[in-house]
């Protein structure tokens, strides 16, 4: 099976999604560690209940380059053929992304290429789209670029705000990451459109 680490910063309710996923028998990938930068993101304790090795590296006080330095360690330790983002919010220097050039995959809440970076709810509510959506993407050193391997789609509704848009396109992301990672696993790169 491909050894899988996830990388969380909150709730990591993507990553339980994925977890979930993978607890199934017939899944071709296996979690073999989830790493947060914020030592009190809530997803570590619910993957440690779950079984699944966890790390806590703080950013607070270190500089990028140390940080990664730091948070290579247990990714490293784990031999991970897949690294996958998930609701990871710190943003990574080229070096880091080569290091996993093709195997790094995040997830991020918009149709892109519309609204890289944050508040992309807001801003799809404000642009008045009549649809925003979730993407599975490949990580290049680019923010929230590189080729696009699934995007699941919602309607914005009248009265929507960013919370409500955002509890809809959240439902999707728990269907598409672990959708893209079982084609992933596999060798599967064509694009997931739902
Ligand atoms: C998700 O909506 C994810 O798409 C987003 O953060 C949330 C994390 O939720 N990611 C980004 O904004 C990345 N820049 P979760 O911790 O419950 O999975």
């Amino acid at each position: 099976k491909a050894r899988v680490a996830i990388l969380i910063s909150g709730g990591g309710s993507n990553m339980l999604a994925l977890l979930a996923d993978m607890a199934q028998g017939d899944h071709p990938a296996t979690p073999v560690l989830v790493a947060s930068n914020d030592p009190l993101a809530g997803g570590l304790a619910k993957a440690a209940s779950l079984g699944v090795p966890t790390a806590a590296v703080s950013h607070r006080g270190l500089a990028r380059d140390a940080f990664e330095a730091s948070l290579l360690e247990p990714i490293l330790a784990a031999k991970p053929d897949i690294l996958l983002l998930a609701g990871f919010m710190r943003v990574l220097t080229p070096g880091f992304v080569h290091r996993f050039a093709g195997r790094m995959l995040n997830i991020h809440p918009s149709l892109l290429p519309k609204y890289p970076g944050l508040h992309t709810h807001q801003r799809a509510i404000d642009a008045g789209d009549t649809q925003a959506g979730c993407t599975v993407h490949l990580v290049t050193p680019v923010l929230d670029d590189g080729p696009i391997l699934g995007q699941a789609c919602v309607p914005i509704l009248a009265g929507d705000t960013a919370g409500t848009l955002a509890a809809r396109v959240l439902v999707q992301e728990h269907r598409l990451y672990p959708a893209v990672l079982r084609r992933f696993a596999t060798g599967d790169r064509t694009p997931l459109l739902a």
